[in-house]
């Protein structure tokens, strides 16, 4: 073929042929948002995952462009971009996991709840067309406020009747990197090995780092329980003073959406023992949607852990954090019944 875009779209074909025949493993991607600032890395890091066969990119804008770049990385998956809404539907049919980074940023001086009105409504139009052409799709949502956009595309499945709990993840990771890395440079230790559960929600006072389980096992100071504690909240509000009205954390974003989407995967895969942090349906508060420990599996987040022995300052903020994640998800839910 003469045209370059037919001519992509054939090696695409064969490259695909190949792969069914050789029964080589693989699933398949979608990136909702996927030209944006998180979007575009996330792409790339996507794209080095030997565990994705498809990777399908969508974004209202600008996708032909950072599908044609990335599609030039010699890894294994195959790379299809999607434009605007009439290609929503093709962009999803047939995924495994659709991660969903679309969505406006904050800018200094915005909470992320004050981006309810424009984000609430893409998810909902995101997941009413994951409930039509991917019901079975694990989604990892990261779009703000996750403490209610969780619970909106929950009722939108619901509404559509394909809710499946377990396979519906608010990604929170980021808090979870952020904790690992603050603590270890506490501590004096490699990042890599140190693992901090981070539970509640995504926002503010809703993001609580245990501590007092960080492994391996440690103890900190009052001073360093209250620095480490609010570094760990405000760590996103650091990054978007510091890049000063042009948006908010994109890079340690699309590492720790990778990071979670291979977990995810690799659940998917059928893998033992894969427990991350993840803002789910929960049971192990009053409130319908908490982050806590998951065990990833094929059908999702098939358990969710209890939150294990809190000391008397996590708990204060265990009380704080349903507060505020009790109003938000409540927001999200009337969003969609109002
Ligand atoms: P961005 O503005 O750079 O990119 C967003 C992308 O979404 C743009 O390419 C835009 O065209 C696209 N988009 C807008 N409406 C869309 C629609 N209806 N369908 C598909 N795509 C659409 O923003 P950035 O920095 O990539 O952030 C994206 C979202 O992720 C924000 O809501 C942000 O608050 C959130 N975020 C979440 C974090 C978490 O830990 N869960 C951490 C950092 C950001």
């Amino acid at each position: 073929p003469t045209n370059p875009q037919m001519e992509r779209e054939q090696s695409v074909l064969r490259r695909e042929g190949c792969r069914a025949k050789g029964g080589a493993p693989g699933f398949k991607v979608a990136i909702l948002g996927a030209a944006g600032g998180i979007g575009q890395p996330l792409a790339m890091l996507m794209k080095m995952n030997p565990l994705v066969s498809v990777l399908h990119l969508y974004d209202v804008v600008n996708s032909p462009g950072v599908t044609a770049d990335i599609s030039h990385m010699d890894t294994g998956a195959v790379v299809r971009g999607f434009l605007g809404q009439q290609q929503l539907e093709s962009a999803l049919t047939g995924m495994d996991l659709v991660v969903i980074p679309a969505g406006v940023p904050r800018k200094p001086g915005m909470t992320r709840d004050d981006l309810f009105n424009i984000n609430a409504g893409i998810v909902k139009t995101l997941c009413e067309g994951i409930a039509k052409c991917c019901p079975n799709a694990i989604v990892n949502l990261i779009s703000n406020p996750v403490n209610s956009t969780v619970p909106i595309a929950a009722e939108v499945f619901k509404k559509a009747g394909t809710y499946d709990p377990k396979k519906l993840l608010g990604v929170t990771m980021l808090d979870v990197v952020r904790a690992n890395t603050f603590v270890a440079e506490v501590l004096g230790l490699d990042p890599r090995e140190v693992d901090v559960p981070v539970v509640g929600g995504h926002a503010g006072v809703t993001i609580l780092p245990l501590l007092s389980q960080v492994k391996p096992p440690c103890s900190f100071t009052p001073e360093e329980t209250e620095y480490l504690t609010k570094r760990i909240q405000d760590g996103g509000t650091e990054v978007v003073q510091a890049k000063a009205g042009t948006g908010s954390a994109t890079l340690s974003m699309a590492y720790a959406a990778v990071k979670f989407a291979d977990r995810c995967l690799r659940g998917l895969r059928g893998d033992a023992g894969i427990v991350e942090c993840a803002f789910v349906a929960s049971q192990v508060t009053e409130l319908p949607f908490f982050a806590s420990k998951v065990k990833l599996g094929r059908g999702g987040a098939e358990e969710v852990h209890q939150l294990g022995p809190l000391n008397e300052y996590e708990r204060a903020g265990l009380e704080k954090a349903k507060k505020e994640l009790e109003a938000s998800i409540q927001k999200g839910v009337s969003f969609i019944r109002k």
